[in-house]
């Protein structure tokens, strides 16, 4: 089957599935991993919330690794360079289009835009099979008021959970810069890690196979309660999943 035959039930029965553990192994060492067809799945649509250095950095590897991607900005004509340069899988939007489109939506803004975006978009958010989250709280950039209240919610996965009741939330990415995204994709040796938590299980299994997807290694560390830990901070830059492992166990 190409990936022009697969059809909205394809994908749907993609995102309702629990992958266990044994599969995700599979899927990591399928041949199609090679291809612009993704790995272990019908291509998925994704919605981006914020395309800055990491937003576009990310949506970029969705798109390489095979999926569709609406790139969002509240000035989408400003991605237009964005998304030709990625060919006919990428697009652009408002935030509205991009939530609309996607199966999947990650947001990846700057922490202080979250309340915002909860309010306008909680409900829509919560159909979603995941919600990628990758934004930080950094008290230098979004205030110390909210790194504050952030803490208070006992870290920024159970903040985030506060602002977007009902959402399928999976802290991601976050401790990566956006340019390790290119540079350390798909490492022949030994794959970079990549530090994930979150508590819904189906949201967990397409988040870890987006990650390997785009050519890292998922490494659970726990449920959102753990997301406090996903922040610049001692699990930042590449590490392999050993290290993260490592690195965690000194953090409780
Ligand atoms: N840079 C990294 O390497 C990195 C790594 C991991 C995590 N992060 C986290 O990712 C988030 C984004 O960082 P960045 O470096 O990509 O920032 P950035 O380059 O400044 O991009 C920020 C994006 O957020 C969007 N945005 C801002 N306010 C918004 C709102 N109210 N509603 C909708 N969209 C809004 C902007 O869209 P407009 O076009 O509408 O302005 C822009 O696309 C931050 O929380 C950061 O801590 C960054």
């Amino acid at each position: 089957m190409t990936k022009d035959q697969f059809t909205d039930q394809d994908r749907r029965d993609f995102l309702r599935m629990t992958v266990s553990s044994t599969a995700l192994l599979a899927l990591a060492a399928s041949p199609l991993a090679a291809f612009a067809q993704p790995a272990g799945g019908a291509p998925l649509k994704i919605g981006m919330i914020g395309s800055g250095r990491e937003g576009g950095a990310l949506g970029s590897a969705f798109v390489k690794a095979g999926h569709q991607v609406m790139f969002s900005s509240r000035h989408p004509e400003q991605l237009k360079g964005l998304v030709d340069g990625l060919g006919p899988r990428a697009q652009a939007g408002t935030v509205d289009q991009a939530i609309a489109f996607g199966d999947v939506v990650a947001i990846v803004v700057p922490y202080t835009a979250m309340e915002e975006i909860g309010k306008e978009h909680a409900a829509a958010l919560a159909k979603k099979a995941l919600v990628l989250d990758v934004s930080n709280p950094i008290a230098r950039r979004d205030g110390e008021e909210l790194a504050k209240w952030v803490e208070q919610q006992g870290g920024a996965g159970l903040a985030t959970a506060k602002l977007l009741p009902g959402a399928h939330i999976v802290r991601a990415f976050n401790v990566l810069n956006y340019m390790k995204l290119s540079e350390d994709a798909h490492r022949p040796d030994e794959p970079v890690g990549v530090p994930f938590a979150g508590d819904d299980q189906n949201a967990i299994a397409i988040a870890s196979n987006l990650i390997r997807q785009i050519g890292f290694e998922p490494v659970l560390v726990g449920g959102l309660s753990m997301g406090k830990y996903l922040v610049p901070g001692p699990l930042s830059g590449v590490h392999t999943p050993a290290e993260i492992r490592q690195i965690v166990a000194s953090l409780h």
